[in-house]
């Protein structure tokens, strides 16, 4: 692995002595924060940046190399925030514009950098812009799309697309016109074709840059532009296709000239800002387009993601992974989690089953070459919470589909800190409950116990990322493949770095594989012999030939 440099301070010029460019991305190890549900600071059962600032040692303590807060602007949360009504602003319930700074500031001074979101697809229909579009000021509804329907009377849908959050992606004003939205109606798109958009959204990161933050992770990276006169997508279901199959609102070549105009931005900043691109395009081949050398830094790779537990399905998209990003000098991610997914120890199989094969996937990951991306929680081994009231949920994904759909709120509950305290150390004492409840049976899980506890699910985090930041063969690099058992997937790093995973029902003995440096659950060895249990991963440290 390349030596790392440190990271920049707050303020956005480099010290004069500061190292030549790392591209500190191409193996980083990236914390993703979900504000709402990592750290409560003020009480109010809703985690917010004193929080995450309370929390930056623990972050600094588990190795990451950035954190990724998910939005927290002034929102009135019909998305979890990712309805902003106002992007240069801090939402009062999670903190200040101060607090921002100082989060910035004190995560520099752990050497770790710090990326937030940017949501450009859609504003909140709660932003002033679209208030003026209600209103049909002059120019205001250019800012989006809007048509007028079709049908007698203009009833019908302008096309029909589905929003992805179920339902038309259209809503029809008092007035007869209609707008576009490809989420929540209280989502209203954005209209890329028009300068002033483009000059926000540019104004709006340079506001950013200018606190310090290191770089975006872009919302919808792929929608902002749709086809050329808003064609029928022809079937239903589109949304099922997301990530597979062509869509006439999402991957259309449009977006790569304004994600090339944000890279001239990134660069124009010292200090290697980046961008990340949230895009769920049809092939690898166009995932590989967002992270062309002139356009964003990384994209999620959640093809690994969805991949099954098995050596096939692994195998297989580890390699089309890496020869898409290699096409392009990319470095490839490596995304088990998020806010939008179901948790992959439950993915996995839930219980014991999934906690042990989560642990061997988390060597499998880290030992990949490129960059990781940690959900909260993941290092804790969190489930999905899966029997959360319905009274509680809040994900517009239940609401749209009347309940068949329960929606992503299951992936989002509060971290649990402290085992015996009430609301788990999420909150201060005495505090109004957290916005989700956290399950009963959480305290086992919570931070403390975890630590204290070299078998943990966090010990086994802590020490993967501690040495990934300092083996060589890790981070950065080539993977060579070895022929090995059917159900295990084995192969190096170098130098001298070997993973091997075991995905099957049976154990699997092992020759001569090396020195143990780190195993997902027990391994029993006499030294020349291993012997790899079902669902276990392990890194060995041997010769290189
Ligand atoms: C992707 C975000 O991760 C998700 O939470 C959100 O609902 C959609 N984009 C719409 O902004």
């Amino acid at each position: 692995m390349t030596q790392r440099s440190v990271a920049p301070c707050a303020v956005p010029s480099p010290a004069p002595s500061a190292p030549p460019p790392s591209e500190w991305w191409r193996d980083a190890v990236i914390y993703e924060i979900y504000v709402r549900s990592f750290a409560d600071g003020n009480g109010d059962g809703m985690g917010d940046l004193l929080g995450v600032r309370s929390r930056l040692r623990y972050l600094a303590d588990l190795g990451v190399d950035a954190v990724w807060l998910t939005p927290f602007y002034p929102s009135p949360l019909h998305d979890g925030g990712y309805d902003v009504s106002s992007y240069r602003a801090v939402d009062p319930r999670l903190g200040t514009l101060d607090d921002a700074r100082a989060l910035v500031a004190e995560a520099h001074g752990l050497g770790m950098r710090v990326l937030i979101d940017i949501v450009p697809n859609h504003t909140s229909s709660e932003h002033p812009w679209f208030a003026q579009a209600l209103r049909d000021e002059p120019g205001a509804r250019e800012r989006y799309v809007f048509r007028p329907g079709r049908g007698e009377d203009g009833a019908q849908p302008p096309n029909d697309w589905e929003s992805s959050f179920g339902g038309p992606a259209w809503t029809r004003l008092p007035d007869g016109m209609w707008y576009l939205h490809l989420f929540a109606p209280e989502q209203p798109d954005l209209n890329w074709e028009n300068p002033e958009v483009r000059a926000e959204f540019e104004d709006v990161m340079r506001f950013w840059l200018d606190i310090g933050v290191d770089g975006f992770r872009v919302d919808v990276a792929h929608g902002m532009v749709k086809a050329e006169g808003l064609p029928d997508a022809g079937f239903t279901g589109q949304l099922k296709l997301l990530g597979r199959a062509p869509l006439p609102f999402f991957d259309q070549d449009g977006v790569h000239e304004i994600l090339r105009s944000w890279r001239r931005l990134l660069d124009s900043y010292p200090g290697e800002r980046i961008g990340v691109a949230e895009v769920w395009p049809p092939s690898p081949a166009r995932l590989a387009n967002y992270v062309r050398p002139d356009e964003l830094h990384q994209a999620f790779n959640f093809n690994y993601l969805a991949a099954e537990w098995g050596a096939g399905p692994l195998r297989q998209v580890v390699d089309a992974s890496i020869a898409a990003t290699d096409l392009v000098g990319a470095p490839t991610t490596w995304v088990l989690s998020n806010h939008d997914q179901v948790r992959h120890v439950t993915r996995y199989g839930g219980g014991r089953r999934g906690t042990r094969r989560a642990r061997a996937a988390a060597l499998l990951t880290l030992a990949l070459p490129g960059s990781v991306y940690i959900y909260q929680g993941e290092e804790l081994g969190l489930p999905e919470v899966l029997d959360l009231p319905d009274e509680v949920l809040q994900d517009p994904i239940f609401f749209r589909t009347a309940g068949a759909d329960r929606g992503r709120d299951g992936s989002r509950v509060p971290i649990p800190w402290a085992g015996g305290e009430s609301s788990f150390g999420f909150s201060p004492p005495g505090a109004d409950p957290s916005w989700l409840p956290i399950p009963r049976d959480w305290g086992r899980q919570a931070v403390i116990p975890q630590l204290g506890d070299p078998r943990s699910f966090l010990n086994l985090y802590r020490n993967a990322v501690r040495l990934r930041r300092t083996h060589p063969a890790l981070g950065r690099g080539t993977m060579r493949w070895l022929d090995s058992p059917p159900e295990t997937l084995f192969f190096t790093r170098e130098p001298g770095l070997l993973c091997t995973v075991n995905l099957g029902a049976d154990p699997v003995v092992l020759e001569s594989p090396g020195t143990l440096l780190l195993a997902s659950s027990d391994m029993r060895s006499n030294g020349l012999q291993a012997v790899l249990e079902p669902d276990t991963a392990a890194w060995w440290s041997r010769t290189s030939p």
